[in-house]
């Protein structure tokens, strides 16, 4: 059940139907935050082709610090407004990102990335945390793959107690 494969563009909308699908079943009956984040993470590794890292940050205390994940260890804490997750926060926005060399102040946890796709957590109009997706590929995320994240971050969000 859980095995990814190399996905083509135009197939990317059933895939993330059957991903939600999936993940509201994972968490179906669970309202803890840290145990859903972690098997969001394990779900998105382990079904998302060509990744290299699949997690969280929360925030705490106006920063984001690292939540479940999985991948290499990473950096604990990221200010807002640094890196791509802080952008992603101080913009209130998904942040797609096709060359992370490329991106100003980006930071490399893992120097196997080479795109990346943060997409914010978003309740009641505050900024939680993100959802980090890392890939070795250049150009590994697209529109349809923001989408599709951005509705499990929805999942999550419903799923999980504030
Ligand atoms: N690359 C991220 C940092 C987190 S790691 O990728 C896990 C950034 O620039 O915010």
């Amino acid at each position: 059940m859980f095995q990814a494969q190399a996905i083509a563009s135009s197939d990317k909308a059933g895939f993330y139907r059957e991903l939600t699908s999936q993940l509201e079943g994972l968490l179906a009956g669970e309202s803890d935050p840290i145990a859903n984040a972690a098997n969001t993470s394990a779900l998105l590794y382990q079904m998302m082709p060509d990744l290299n890292w699949a997690g969280f940050y929360i925030m705490r205390d106006g920063e984001l610090v690292l939540g479940p994940f999985q991948g290499k260890p990473a950096c604990v804490r990221i200010p807002v407004g640094r890196g791509v997750c802080g952008a992603a926060v101080a913009g209130r926005q998904s942040m797609l990102v096709e060359d992370v060399h490329a991106f100003p102040g980006h930071i490399a946890c893992d120097a196997a990335s080479r795109s990346e796709l943060v997409v914010p957590l978003i309740r009641d109009g505050e900024v939680i945390g993100v959802i980090d997706l890392d890939s070795p590929h250049p150009a590994r995320f697209d529109a349809a793959d923001q989408a599709g994240v951005e509705r499990l971050a929805e999942i999550y969000l419903a799923a999980s107690a504030r």
